[in-house]
């Protein structure tokens, strides 16, 4: 293997990886260094966050879908009933699949992988250390940090993965819980709280807030609680856990009023910390190496480029929102600016998808960072019981809010809640991205009978000329 390259990117997910692939692509002598044990690369993403709660998500709804839904559309089966352990082997056989295929791009594309963990010695030096201590001195013209993210600890309940667990435990259970209390009512509590729902368990999310998924326009938020409710998952909003007990079968936790005041004790068989992530640098270097952090750990940046020349970072381990796919754009921009081409991620096109059902996906600004903005803005809404295709499906729950500016009818925000969001998004992250306006949306053709639909009777909406409802 080669010890001198151009770049040498630290961490293997969607950040690292697709910055590895565009640099090799663009001619640059790469590396990628993954420390990861099960020895593959795609990061938490594809070992442990995005693909396997994809899985479970997507056999756990059909489970679902098959149990309460089979017979009023005239579907008749025998008793419905699944095999655990099966599910999860599929679940694995996906991570599989997909880690395997990032190892073939990374020889595609000339990249020489690392095993090991990877450490700035000096500016233009890495040490990459492999499991059984022996290590190795590269050098290099640029190194790109993508070491990503770890979950936010809470004072009072250690993460022992088997009955407190982190999304990594809960992705694994195996067994269904009798009862899961969730603590933070964000993105991982509710789509595992779902599958694990699914699946038989009681759920009962405790919330800081006064509300689920905070940073979610407010309208969606709430409709949301409402679906998510009658679905049978119970909340306990605007309150804290205060401590988690283990007793020999059973865990007790103790919730207490956000605000303060008089708490209880609730037994659940598992808990689930969901409180966040924050950026994950250790044993990196970093110090000594001189790269500025913010108070929170995040690595400062200036598209991409840290404050020291010839180190940069990308993905969740700095600003913005994290999520694959912001990595995954983050790296690749990274490497076309190593390369000295252009290279610019537009954060506020960045969509976001919570993939329950009925999904939610969300891109640009909520109506609550307008107000906060002083931005004058019109709103057009289009319920899915008044489109065809939903109604069709029986699958009428949720809307489409379409968000434009009041004067020049620029598109600002989408927000959708209803089966197919995550898909239908992408309409509006085009939009948005090309500085479009509802207008543009409005006027544009949507195949008959779709949920696409729906978006364009939205877009109308905002100049008053809704015509299907
Ligand atoms: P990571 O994917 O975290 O990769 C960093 C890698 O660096 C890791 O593999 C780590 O082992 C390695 N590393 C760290 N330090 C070193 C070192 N010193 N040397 C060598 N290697 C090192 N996002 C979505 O967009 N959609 C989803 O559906 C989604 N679902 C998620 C579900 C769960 C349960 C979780 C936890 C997250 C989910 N995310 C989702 C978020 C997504 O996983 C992250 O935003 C994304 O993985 C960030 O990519 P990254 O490359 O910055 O970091
Ligand atoms: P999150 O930031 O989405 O939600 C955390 C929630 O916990 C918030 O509602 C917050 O108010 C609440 N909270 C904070 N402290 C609390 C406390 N002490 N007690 C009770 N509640 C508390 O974080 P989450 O769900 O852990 O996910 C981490 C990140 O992973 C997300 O920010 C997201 O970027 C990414 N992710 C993305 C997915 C997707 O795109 N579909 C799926 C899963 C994760």
């Amino acid at each position: 293997m080669s010890s001198q390259f151009d770049v040498i990117i630290i961490g293997g997910g969607p950040g690292g990886y697709n910055a590895a692939i565009r640099a090799g692509q663009l001619g640059l002598k790469t590396a990628i260094i993954e420390k990861r044990e099960t020895k593959t690369l795609g990061g938490t993403c594809l070992n442990v966050g995005c693909i396997p709660s994809k899985a479970m998500l997507h056999a756990s709804e059909l489970y679902e879908t098959a149990t309460t839904r089979f017979a009023a559309l005239g579907i008749k089966t025998g008793a419905v009933s699944f095999d655990l352990p099966q599910m999860l082997k599929q679940k694995d056989e996906a991570v599989d699949g997909l880690t395997k295929g990032v190892a073939y791009l990374m020889k595609k594309n000339k990249v020489e992988v690392f095993l090991g963990a990877g450490e700035i010695t000096a500016p233009g030096k890495v040490r990459v250390t492999a499991e059984d201590g022996k290590s190795q001195d590269l050098e290099t013209k640029n190194i790109i940090i993508a070491t990503g993210s770890e979950v936010t600890p809470l004072k009072g309940v250690e993460i022992d993965e088997k009955q407190i667990v982190s999304s990594t435990g809960a992705l694994s259970l195996p067994s269904v819980p009798k009862h899961m209390i969730v603590i933070g009512g964000g993105v991982i509590g509710l789509e595992l709280g779902s599958v694990w729902r699914r699946l038989g368990a009681k759920v009962t999310v405790v919330e800081f807030l006064d509300r689920i998924l905070p940073t979610m326009d407010g309208e969606v938020s709430k409709t949301f609680l409402r679906i998510l409710k009658k679905q049978g998952m119970e909340f306990k909003l605007s309150s804290k856990v205060t401590g988690v007990e283990k007793l020999k079968t059973k865990l007790k936790v103790a919730i207490e009023p956000a605000a303060g005041g008089a708490g209880e004790t609730i037994e659940a068989d598992v808990v689930l910390l969901a409180i966040g992530r924050r950026p994950y640098t250790a044993g990196l270097g970093l110090e000594k190496a001189g790269v500025a952090l913010d108070q929170r750990g995040f690595i400062l940046t200036d598209h991409f480029r840290t404050n020291v020349p010839g180190i940069w970072a990308v993905g969740d381990c700095i600003h913005g929102p994290m999520l694959a796919h912001k990595a995954e754009d983050d790296g690749t921009a990274c490497a076309e600016l190593i390369a000295g081409k252009a290279g610019h991620v537009n954060y506020d096109a960045v969509p976001s998808v919570v993939y329950t059902e009925p999904e939610v996906a969300s891109v640009g600004k909520t109506e609550e960072d307008l107000k906060k903005a002083g931005v004058e803005y019109k709103v057009g809404k289009f319920p899915f019981s008044a489109n065809s295709r939903a109604k069709t499906n029986h699958e009428t729950e949720g809307f489409v809010k379409i968000l434009a500016d009041a004067k020049t009818d620029k598109l600002l925000g989408c927000h959708i809640i209803g089966v197919g969001a995550g898909e239908l998004i992408a309409e509006a992250v085009s939009v948005l991205e090309f500085g479009g306006a509802s207008e543009d949306i409005a006027r544009t053709c949507h195949a008959h009978p779709t949920r696409s639909e729906a978006v364009r009777q939205a877009a109308m909406g905002v100049e008053g000329w809704t015509m299907q409802a």
